[in-house]
């Protein structure tokens, strides 16, 4: 059966948050407006030259403050007075925030038509995983291992966005994360720096699509610049120590793949890097950006991260913050209520400490940006259009199709899985994520229909009809002891909390439910608010009492099925025994419903592969797959004495409903000199029933040289489809890119004489061995 496809009528309004309800209101009032809209500006670039005078003819004709103003972005929740006046007097060049088209054009009104050189604002917003049409969390999009899924997601959510008026995503996120306590791990593409830079191209195209301006595409951020996700002891804004190895080797990579991608902007994160704030880093925002990578986007910095670097007891008071950040490379502040810069820079201007030139050198590529993207010629939007996009049934089948791409397949036990409709007259659903529409979004969603969100049930219900009989229960109840900002965001009401004998009653239920069923699906997991921003946790466990429910209901007598909707790898030792089917889902997203019954009966089929080593427990952390060597290797399993220091599953693991055979890893040459490039291939042969997909994976190790070399890296990865019986070859280039690394011993980025290690295979302990050497 086709899965249902539920979108919404083309008038449908997306879950309002109060807020913007207020502009609305407002925006009515504003109709009267007259409309010279387009968002689609000119199908081709224009030429740097003519960017060039325009931006200089501008800064010719504005004063200091306009300057300021431009390198200015306030947060707008709410039509405020202050907002509209600091618009009309040329003293913000940014907000972020409005997502309402009609509060959008009247904004933009106020910018273009009152404003003395009528430069219109750039509208930015966090459209991290899709806009109205929500797509699977970021790290569940790096499991897809398919950067061309995520360009066509990303590329959908930048047409919804620019629909509205937004022109600006503050994505891709391309912070590395070993360290699953750390909440923010799920925005990102997981652990691996060669994983991380083709998702990060990816996302960029995406979002700019050929070039920056292209219609219907949008501004992309990187963040956040950089090395937020190596926050000490995974505890979101705290402190990371990197020493260069791991920020050359590992941690600025997708960065620079970005900064290679064309990307035209980047924030700097909220943490202090070596003791130094990023907001404040010169090292990181000048030398590193500019002067290596010749970035010549603008920065923005992270919320009110200027201000805060007095907080970190860097600056003394807001007015050096302001001072330190621009002069250590930041464009743009990101600010509630006001900027540093507007409190700093038009005194440092007078006192003769920062000059015109440095001025103007920082509203330039903002300048740039807002012609590039179209908005002086074409400043509004059409709302009638926005909606008609919005809806687009298209984005839907686009969010199934994603959502079926990213799913893991833990744990299939004596192929339980796909199920076989027609073998259970009656199956069970239980676990309180398993019809919570908010909990199959994952975090960062605003704009989103909940309306039409499908829940793992009601994509069960979809698929099954009237054949089979479903029960529900949810369980138990889980939720965070400490409530997250964004709960009062999105106004988030959680339901009353569950008296004890109502609990106990609860878990009776299910049990019941499960017990009196022929086959139990449990979906547990974190709720949508357990993962991403201020969401870090001290353990990996099931929250609340999921470990109970889970144990009380997989009974060997009634074949269970665990699907998990989070953001990060959790502990599930218990499960990987006892339980045989295990599908990580993650936040599957607007169509996660209809994609695990798709999944789970076999219409389609799982081919998502980790973007993360899986720990056993927390007391693992961090844990990643390219370790180094050292002492002792042979006992690299056994590092502790009551636990496998072993992952439960490693990087890049997947299961399918098929199976693969790789052979014949196969070198174009055994030997070549330093910047040749090295051809291998391999053949991957679908040795099972079903056409199905496998991601071929290459990893590298050099076995000598200046500095020791990490066991094991991801430097090559082909997903393909395999019919039943069919062999394809695949082919991987390994060049300089891949070869060079950044020595500490020789400081500098090195290729060295060294014999390697190659292997080919489904994730990242693969067998299929080869050596290669770089001579002299
Ligand atoms: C803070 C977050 O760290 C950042 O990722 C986000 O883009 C901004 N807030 C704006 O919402």
């Amino acid at each position: 059966m086709k899965p249902i496809i539920a979108t919404q009528k083309a008038s449908a309004p997306a879950r309002k948050i109060p807020v913007f309800v207020i502009a609305l209101t407002f925006a009515l009032a504003f109709s009267f407006i007259p409309l010279s809209f387009s968002q689609n500006p000119s199908p081709t670039p224009p030429g740097d030259q003519a960017v060039h005078q325009r931006i200089d003819s501008l800064l010719k004709a504005m004063n200091l403050d306009e300057k300021i103003g431009q390198l200015s972005q306030l947060f707008d929740f709410r039509t405020e007075k202050a907002i509209d006046d600091a618009v009309t007097k040329g003293r913000v060049g940014s907000l972020l925030f409005v997502t309402d088209p009609s509060e959008i054009n009247r904004l933009q009104h106020l910018a273009v038509d009152q404003t003395r050189l009528h430069i219109p604002l750039i509208f930015g917003f966090d459209v991290i995983h899709g806009f109205r049409t929500i797509f699977p969390v970021p790290i569940a999009m790096a499991a897809s291992w398919d950067p061309a899924a995520v360009t066509q997601a990303q590329t959908i959510a930048a047409k919804e966005a620019r629909s509205v008026g937004i022109d600006w995503a503050f994505a891709p996120m391309l912070d590395i994360a070993r360290d699953p306590r750390w909440g923010r791990i799920v925005e990102g593409s997981g652990e691996d720096p060669y994983l991380g830079s083709a998702m990060a191209a990816a996302q960029v195209h995406g979002f700019q699509g050929d070039f920056i301006g292209s219609p219907d595409h949008i501004l992309a951020c990187m963040k956040h610049f950089a090395g937020y996700g190596a926050a000490i002891g995974g505890r979101d804004y705290d402190e990371a120590y990197l020493p260069e190895t791991l920020l050359y080797n590992v941690y600025l990579g997708p960065f620079h793949a970005a900064v290679k991608a064309g990307v035209g902007s980047a924030m700097s994160a909220y943490l202090d890097l070596n003791d130094v704030p990023a907001t404040g880093n010169r090292w990181l925002l000048q030398d590193v950006l500019r002067d290596q990578w010749k970035f010549a986007g603008f920065v923005v910095s992270d919320a009110n991260s200027v201000k805060s670097l007095a907080k970190h007891g860097f600056a003394k008071d807001v007015e050096e913050a302001g001072l330190r950040a621009f002069n250590a490379g930041l464009n743009m502040e990101m600010a509630i209520g006001f900027t540093a810069f507007s409190r700093s820079l038009p005194a440092a201007a007078q006192r003769g400490e920062i000059s015109e030139k440095q001025i103007d050198d920082a509203v330039r590529p903002i300048l740039e940006m807002k012609i590039r993207l179209g908005l002086f010629d074409h400043p509004y939007v059409d709302v009638a259009r926005s909606r008609q996009i919005l809806s687009t049934p298209e984005h839907r089948t686009a969010a199934l199709h994603t959502a079926e791409r990213t799913a893991v397949l833990l744990r299939n036990e004596g192929n339980l899985l796909p199920l076989n409709k027609s073998a259970y007259k009656k199956i069970a659903v239980v676990g309180p994520l398993a019809d919570s529409q908010l909990d199959t979004l994952g975090s960062w969603v605003f704009q989103e229909d909940l309306q039409e969100t499908v829940t793992v049930l009601a994509g069960l219900r979809y698929k099954l009809g009237s054949q089979v009989e479903l029960g529900y229960a949810p369980g138990v109840q889980i939720r965070r002891t400490f409530p997250s900002f964004f709960d009062e965001i999105i106004h988030l009401k959680a339901p009353p909390v569950w008296t004890p004998e109502q609990s106990k009653s609860e878990m009776s239920k299910a049990v019941a439910l499960a017990r009196s069923s022929d086959l139990t699906i449990l979906v547990l997991g974190e709720a949508q608010n357990m993962s991403g921003e201020g969401a870090s946790r001290e353990s990996l466990d099931l929250p609340g009492r999921e470990e109970q429910l889970l144990e009380a209901v997989a009974a060997p007598e009634t074949p269970v099925v665990l699907v998990l909707l989070n953001g990060r790898p959790l502990n599930i030792k218990w499960a990987a025994q006892h339980v045989p089917a295990i599908l990580e889902a993650w936040y599957p997203g607007t169509q996660g419903g209809n994609a695990v019954a798709n999944l789970l009966f076999g219409d389609a089929i799982p081919g998502g592969k980790l973007p993360i080593t899986w720990p056993r427990d927390v007391g693992q952390l961090p844990i990643y797959y390219a370790h180094n060597t050292t002492q002792s290797p042979e006992n690299q399993g056994k590092r502790y004495w009551e636990e496998e220091s072993t992952p439960l599953y490693p990087f890049g693991y997947g299961l399918s409903y098929s199976t693969f055979r790789f052979s014949n890893l196969k070198l174009g040459r055994t030997e070549i000199k330093p910047g040749e490039t090295i051809h291998a291939s391999v053949d991957v042969e679908n040795t099972g029933a079903a056409t199905a997909d496998e991601v071929a994976q290459i990893y590298i190790h050099q076995q000598s040289g200046s500095t020791s070399r990490p066991v094991r890296e991801l430097k090559g990865f082909e997903r393909i489809t395999l019919a039943s019986h069919e062999k394809k070859t695949v082919h991987f280039s390994l060049g300089n890119d891949e070869l060079t690394y950044w020595s500490t011993a020789r400081k500098d980025w090195v290729e060295e004489p060294a014999t390697f290690d190659i292997w080919a295979g489904g994730n990242s302990n693969a067998e299929l061995h080869s050596t290669f050497v770089i001579a002299k």
